[in-house]
């Protein structure tokens, strides 16, 4: 059976610093073998959770929308490459309000306790996370860690990555970089090997 690999675009800028280095690190993935598909959040329809706790007590989010469809597809792949800028030190309100919509499957998890993903399934289920940053600072990308960390837990992937490149503004953009849209490359087939192996064994 294929391995699949969503790669998810949180940027609002189409074709920028961080979708290139997304389509890369797919690119990698696909000729290793792999089928892809790649979801851009600004194209799809969807509204921010409305806080209103009622998948607490049914595990279904009353809002039903392109969030609900997508959810769906990151639960049935095996791979999944989240895509974004920092913006204000974060990541985009695209991908954080797509990432806050998880709550109903939080519930289902934590109290529903109707969400299960044994160690084996979270150790066969990758997640990568890529961004890009304007500024040269180590810690640019400490504030999105956290909420990449949380959309990974709750779906039931092994954060297995990141494909970050810092300090755009002085390269003037990622296709100036040295190495950043290799290593994407090469970290996407690397991945693909890896699930590939834990298929078969
Ligand atoms: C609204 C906005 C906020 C930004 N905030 C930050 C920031 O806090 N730190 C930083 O290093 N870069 C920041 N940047 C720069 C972007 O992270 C950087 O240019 C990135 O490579 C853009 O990726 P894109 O081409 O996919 O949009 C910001 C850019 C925008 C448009």
């Amino acid at each position: 059976m294929a391995i699949t690999v969503l790669g998810i675009s949180g940027s609002p800028h189409r074709h920028g610093n961080t979708e290139t280095l997304l389509d890369r690190f797919l690119e990698g993935v696909q000729d290793a073998g792999a089928s892809v598909d790649k979801i851009v959040l600004k194209t799809l329809r969807y509204s921010p959770c409305r806080g209103c706790n009622a998948c607490h007590n049914t595990g279904v989010c009353i809002v039903s929308d392109d969030a609900i469809t997508l959810y769906e597809r990151i639960l049935s792949s095996d791979c999944v490459a989240v895509a974004s800028p920092i913006y204000t030190m974060g990541i985009t309100a695209e991908l954080k309000g797509f990432i806050d919509r998880q709550q109903y499957l939080w519930a289902r998890k934590f109290i529903l306790k109707t969400l299960y993903f044994s160690d084996d399934h979270i150790r066969r289920h990758k997640g990568v996370f890529i961004s890009t940053a304007g500024l040269g600072w180590e810690n640019v990308f400490d504030g999105a860690f956290p909420v990449i960390t949380a959309l990974f837990n709750t779906t039931g992937f092994e954060y297995y990555d990141n494909v970050i490149a810092n300090d755009m503004d002085r390269y003037g953009g990622i296709k100036n970089h040295p190495t950043a849209l290799t290593d994407a490359y090469e970290k996407g087939k690397k991945v693909v090997g890896i699930l590939m192996h834990l298929k078969t064994a």
